[in-house]
């Protein structure tokens, strides 16, 4: 195996849009009635960086991301952007979101659902288009852009919402457990899917998964996080080539990176 290449973030893309750099400080949120689901939480996101988040069902994963999007306030705490994010009405989204299910509209065909974030932004028809069409082209779906999602499999759902999600050319991008319902090899080739994506157009990447094994695969760095209230248990960078190839995943230096996981899931789950 080559030896480890430093973790550095990802070069910005040609068009100047890259990553944005995200500082998590004190974040604090609990819900009423209930016991806190992130107490002090900090975390610093390198601008075009790809982090795995990783900790067990409830602790409180969803929930970050929402804070981190925007979707939900933390009580106590800040997520600061740098450079700032430009939110006002009409632009283009700067943070994109993928759930586990793809949430398509059914009604609309391929081409129509990649292009609606743009259609948001007033993008007018033919540009939208032929950006939404590009974009499937990315993900290997050039063909199928007049098909609907009934007409699809789960593997081509979700490639429609990476599609969707990428198509205003987001500066972060939030997915919360997205490959977790498809098969082990669709799901593999999603992740490569994935890489060539945040490689090509420079976004940073938060990424949650309860797989350790998809986590070090895809990421240049892990944070574990202990059952709720969530604490890092672990933040490490992964001493992975750089390069990832399915082959990674048979080599020792892959396992020993797994190993280191699920040792600090364990301490999270045992405090
Ligand atoms: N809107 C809400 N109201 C009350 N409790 C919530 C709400 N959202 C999440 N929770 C609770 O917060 C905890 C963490 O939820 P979540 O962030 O979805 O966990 P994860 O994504 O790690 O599985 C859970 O116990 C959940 O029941
Ligand atoms: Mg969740």
């Amino acid at each position: 195996m080559a030896p480890p290449s430093p973790v550095s973030p990802n070069p910005p893309s040609p068009d100047g849009t890259g990553g944005v750099r995200v500082q998590l400080s004190g974040l604090r949120r609990s819900f009423p009635g209930g016991v806190p689901v992130i107490e002090g939480m900090d975390l610093d996101l390198a601008a075009g960086s790809f982090v795995a988040l990783v900790g067990p069902s409830g602790c409180g994963k969803s929930t970050l991301l929402r804070l981190v999007a925007g979707l939900d306030r933390p009580d106590a705490g800040t997520v600061t952007f740098s450079p700032p994010l430009e939110r006002t009405r009409g632009a283009r989204n700067p943070i994109a979101y993928v759930f586990q299910d793809a949430h398509l509209l059914p009604w609309r065909s391929v081409l129509d659902n990649v292009a609606l974030p743009l259609e948001f932004a007033d993008v007018p028809a033919p540009e939208r288009h032929a950006t939404a069409h590009a974009m499937l082209e990315h993900v290997g779906l050039g063909d199928a852009t007049a098909r609907f999602p009934a007409e699809l499999s789960g593997g081509m759902r979700m490639r429609v919402s990476l599609a969707r999600a990428l198509v205003t050319r987001p500066r972060l991008l939030l997915l919360d457990e997205p490959f977790a319902a498809l098969d082990e090899l669709t799901r593999n080739r999603l992740d490569d899917q994935l890489l060539a994506l945040w490689k090509e157009l420079g976004m940073t990447v938060l990424f949650v998964t309860h797989s350790l094994s998809e986590a070090a695969y895809l990421a240049e760095r892990a944070v574990v996080l202990s059952r709720r209230p969530a604490r890092v248990m672990l933040d490490r960078p992964l001493a992975l080539p750089r390069e990832r190839l399915p082959a990674l995943r048979a080599e020792p230096g892959f396992a020993r990176e797994m190993g280191l996981l699920l040792q600090a899931l364990e301490r999270g789950d045992a405090t």
